[in-house]
């Protein structure tokens, strides 16, 4: 038999390979091992060694490092992917305004959206297909990721609507929810595998994927932004006209998006996006505005960077490096221990950061931060701030693994571990730390609100034996607090006066500052409700409390065990005899209203209604409120610094309403969509 023709049998081997490429990545079934699979590149490398015409700069050889399962192959951008030049104050924004009404005539209108923190993407769409995906790479030349892209649920793999264009590149960014990424780093964790640092770089790492198998456990997210070539389609003239075709294509376009008509108007915008920037479910980093006519757009033209007709607004970093100093453990009023970091100070995230949580002794292992490590600090919002990470490459030689102590460093009792249990506890009751925790907790917002009865207070009441336990509280006089030092008498007369007042809270407050376990401030209100007075609850036995709606057999367990020690009724009968109201005044939910048979929960703080106002606005409309989120979860309202039950809203699909529009509902009822 006659050898083939070499450029036929490259062609066909480049078919060949190809074909099993798909079958591989985007089937997830390969037809041939992999050896075979190697057999057939290394034909295909053989023949274009003797051949070298026959090298083209796409072929399957040469992307670095050789086979298509190892790299991926570059792609030309039709219009180069530029990048936006940023503005980081009102002032910088304004500037920006400056220079670009100068260069068209007339009224400017934009249009605003939230700057995703995800990795750009060019999805071409031709014949109303998805046939290739490129990563940005240098604006030029980027990867194609196609395989990868093709897993994403949010990108069709088909358009739709009408009007389906023969040709069209859809720009947009390619993004990791943050219930994804806290999801994706607790498996990472549990397999002991490497943790990604934010979600970007978790988006990056899911997408940039030898295999996308990988990429198609990650959930990755996506929303489509701009539009590169058009074949066919409607002949746009504005840019939220645009993304109303896109939305109509099937692809999707961020909500948040809004057409304004002076720079104020923007500005208003970028700071309500940043007042709000942690109740999306993913990370923005600011705002891109954006002029919305066309025609405006094309006069304006671009630099060889970046477009002059759009900026990026870009917030404050949450993220910034500094220096650790020391690893200490902190006793909290349950005896816990956690670990945290002592920082060289940095500005980050709005404030200055000097400590920052380690949480517990897998975490330190994992990350492996060592003293003297210069590490990565983030601070979102209202949250606690953390350590992300060591910076490796500025490590110091010697510098050794943080073991973590035996010895509570309160009172030097042994830290015990308990078996499946990530945290070691101070179990010594009479633990000093555990003392002033307690007492901090009572006296603290969620709890007692005792103006004035801050930590550093409580702890020089407790070092001059005033305060041994909470009752303690309300024998606290303005004649025993003058004697001590930084109290002089007006602090002392204000202070008592907070004391006196926080006798009338309530009892689902006085439950919540006993700091019993499991029971949170929606279960404690939904006991105090049922019950009425704590004389009741004292006695009431699990079957009793399990029947209350809202408390479940752990919390009912908890509560009965808790006031099944001696100790604990005494401490009550002290509060009592103290004149501390220990009954529930609070009227029951309605039985009808607007809201009625929704299930409401609340997380973070609202600026306007304080939580027990919240939850009576929703109960006189005969709605419920409870303490976790579920798929039968109707709604759950953020506030500021929301808890994991963002994330787990985000998970579960459930419609998440911020303050706004949590008000909305209440003063105008469900829309009915
Ligand atoms: S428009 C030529 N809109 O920001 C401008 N970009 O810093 C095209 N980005 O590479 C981009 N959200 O990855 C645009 N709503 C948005 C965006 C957005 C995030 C990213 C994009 C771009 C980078 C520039």
């Amino acid at each position: 038999m006659a050898a083939p023709d070499p450029a036929e049998r490259v062609e066909q081997l480049r078919a060949e390979i190809e074909y099993h490429n798909e079958r591989y990545f985007l089937d997830d079934a390969p037809e041939i091992a992999d050896a075979e699979y190697d057999a057939l590149m290394r034909e295909l490398r053989e023949l274009e060694a003797a051949h070298p015409e026959l090298v083209t700069p796409s072929s399957l050889t040469q992307r670095p490092g050789g086979a298509a399962t190892t790299t991926f192959a570059p792609v030309s951008h039709v219009a180069p992917m530029l990048s936006l030049d940023n503005a980081f104050s009102r002032e910088e924004l304004d500037a920006w305004h400056d220079r670009i009404v100068k260069l068209v005539p007339g009224p400017i209108v934009f249009v605003a959206e939230p700057k995703l923190d995800g990795l750009a993407i060019s999805l071409l769409y031709e014949g109303g297909r998805l046939t290739r995906a490129a990563t940005r790479g240098d604006g030029v030349t980027g990867e194609d990721v196609t395989p990868n892209v093709a897993t994403i649920a949010a990108i069709p793999e088909r358009l739709t609507g009408k009007a389906v264009p023969d040709r069209l590149e859809v720009r947009g960014e390619i993004f990791m929810p943050l219930a994804s990424f806290e999801e994706l780093n607790r498996r990472q964790g549990e397999a002991d595998d490497r943790l990604f640092a934010n979600p970007r770089n978790a988006a990056a790492g899911s997408l940039r994927q030898k295999d996308a198998k990988v990429t198609a456990s990650r959930d990755l997210d996506f929303f489509a932004y701009q539009l590169g070539v058009q074949e066919g389609g409607p002949k746009l003239r504005s840019h939220h006209e645009t993304l109303a075709w896109i939305a109509e294509l099937g692809l999707p376009v961020n909500e948040h998006t809004e057409q304004l008509d002076a720079i104020d108007g923007v500005y208003d915008f970028c700071a309500r996006m940043l007042d709000h920037r942690h109740s999306f479910g993913y990370e923005i980093d600011g705002t891109v505005v954006k002029v919305d006519d066309l025609g405006q757009r094309d006069e304006m033209g671009t630099t060889s960077r970046a477009p002059r007709w759009a900026i990026a607004y870009k917030f404050p970093p949450e993220e910034k490096t500094t220096v650790l100093r020391g690893i200490f453990v902190s006793i909290g009023r349950t005896g816990r221990a956690t670990p945290f970091a002592q920082l060289e100070p940095v500005f980050v995230g709005g404030s200055t950061v000097g400590l920052a949580t380690l949480h517990n002794q897998d975490e330190v292992a994992r990350k492996d931060v060592r003293l003297g490590d210069t590490v990565i600090v983030r601070k979102a919002g209202d949250v606690i701030p953390e350590v992300v990470g060591p910076v490796l490459a500025k490590r110091k030689k010697g510098a050794r693994k943080w073991v973590f102590p035996k010895e509570c460093p309160a009172c030097g009792a042994t830290l015990v571990r308990l078996e499946g249990e990530a945290d070691h506890h101070c179990v010594n009751v009479e633990c000093p730390e555990q003392r002033v925790q307690r007492i901090v907790y009572f006296a603290g917002r969620g709890a007692m609100d005792i103006e004035g009865l801050g930590e550093e207070r409580v702890r020089q009441f407790v070092d001059a034996g005033l305060l041994a336990d909470v009752a303690d509280i309300y024998a606290l006089t303005v004649e025993g607090l003058v004697p001590l030092e930084r109290m002089a008498q007006k602090s002392a007369e204000n202070l008592v006066a907070g004391i006196e007042a926080s006798k009338a809270r309530g009892l689902a407050r006085v439950l919540v500052g006993l700091n019993i376990r499991h029971l949170g401030p929606t279960a404690a209100q939904a006991v105090a409700r049922a019950k009425g007075d704590l004389a009741a609850i004292e006695v009431a036995p699990v079957e009793e409390l399990t029947a209350v709606d809202g408390v479940g057999p752990v919390i009912a367990q908890s509560v009965q065990r808790f006031f099944s020690i001696a100790d604990n009724r005494a401490l009550v009968d002290k509060l009592r005899a103290a004149g501390v109201d220990l009954t529930s005044s609070t009227a029951a939910p309605a039985a009808e209203g607007p809201l009625l048979g929704m299930t409401f929960v609340l997380t973070g703080g609202l600026e306007a209604l304080s939580r027990e106002q919240a939850q009576a606005e929703i109960e006189a409309r005969g709605g419920k409120v409870t303490s976790s989120v579920s798929k039968k979860t109707s709604y759950v309202v953020v506030g500021e610094n929301p808890g994991s039950k963002l994330a787990k809203a985000e998970s579960l699909k459930v419609t998440i309403l911020d303050e706004a529009a949590f008000v909305d509902l209440l003063d105008n009822g469900p829309s009915g969509d």
